[in-house]
């Protein structure tokens, strides 16, 4: 793990080619490769849903999974978060610190997969999984992974793209059967969970990036009560 958010200091530096990456490094290459074909892969906006859906929360310890080059991350720092972010990718990690610097955040970057991470249980009050990407085992790996960092009373928020799960296999090599969609969370719920939103909803899309031609969200989120 990557701690880059030094106590008391306000900056974070880029994860260099020496910082040791938990995980699959067949991930890590396929997302620096997509990252790499653009200077900027994303809009630099937050996501919209994840806006929405904080606005009521009383900021404390969040976890962001899949960060991607950081705005999310940016924007909950920005508004009272503790800030852990993790992700795969280097090249967007590269992107994402360097505009946390600018943006005079502190963020605690952390680069590996989510379920190499090895967080404390339990240890964030909302854990925001946006368009995450993450892939699916037979053990259910990541989404225990997610349930299992989300402290009791905390929240876990989970965004997808609506209808993605349902597309045929892509010539491209994307099969929706290989990744983690909100109904597959939704199934993992027990007595210690209430769900509070779990609808499709127009995507608050933001300028630009390459996910601004989707035009719906699934929004699951989720209180753990225990
Ligand atoms: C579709 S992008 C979404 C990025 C960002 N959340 C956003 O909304 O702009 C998915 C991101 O998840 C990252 N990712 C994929 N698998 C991951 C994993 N197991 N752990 C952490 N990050 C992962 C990818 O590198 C990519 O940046």
């Amino acid at each position: 793990m990557i701690d880059n958010a030094a106590a008391g200091s306000p900056t974070s530096h880029a994860p260099s080619p020496t910082d040791a990456f938990l995980g699959d490094p067949a991930v890590q290459e396929q997302w620096d490769r997509r990252y790499a074909e653009r200077e900027q892969l994303w809009s630099g906006q937050p996501n919209g849903a994840l806006v929405a859906e904080v606005a009521g929360l009383t900021p404390g310890r969040v976890l962001d999974v899949g960060c991607g080059e950081g705005a999310d991350a940016i924007w909950l720092a920005n508004h009272g978060w503790d800030v852990t972010a993790v992700e795969v990718s280097a090249v967007a990690l590269e992107r994402a610190t360097r505009h946390g610097r600018d943006a005079g955040v502190t963020v605690r970057w952390v680069h590996a997969e989510l379920t190499e991470a090895a967080f404390a249980p339990a240890s964030f009050d909302l854990v925001s999984a946006q368009y995450p990407a993450l892939l699916r085992t037979s053990d259910a790996a990541a989404e225990r992974a997610l349930l299992a960092a989300v402290a009791p009373g905390g929240v876990l928020l989970f965004v997808h793209h609506a209808g993605v799960d349902t597309h045929p296999q892509h010539d491209g090599g994307f099969d929706p059967a290989d990744f983690v969609w909100p109904a597959m969370m939704a199934a993992l719920f027990d007595d210690d969970w209430v769900v509070e939103v779990d609808e499709q909803r127009p995507r608050v899309a933001p300028v630009g990036g390459a996910g601004a031609h989707h035009v719906d969200d699934v929004v699951l989120r989720a209180r753990r009560l225990r």
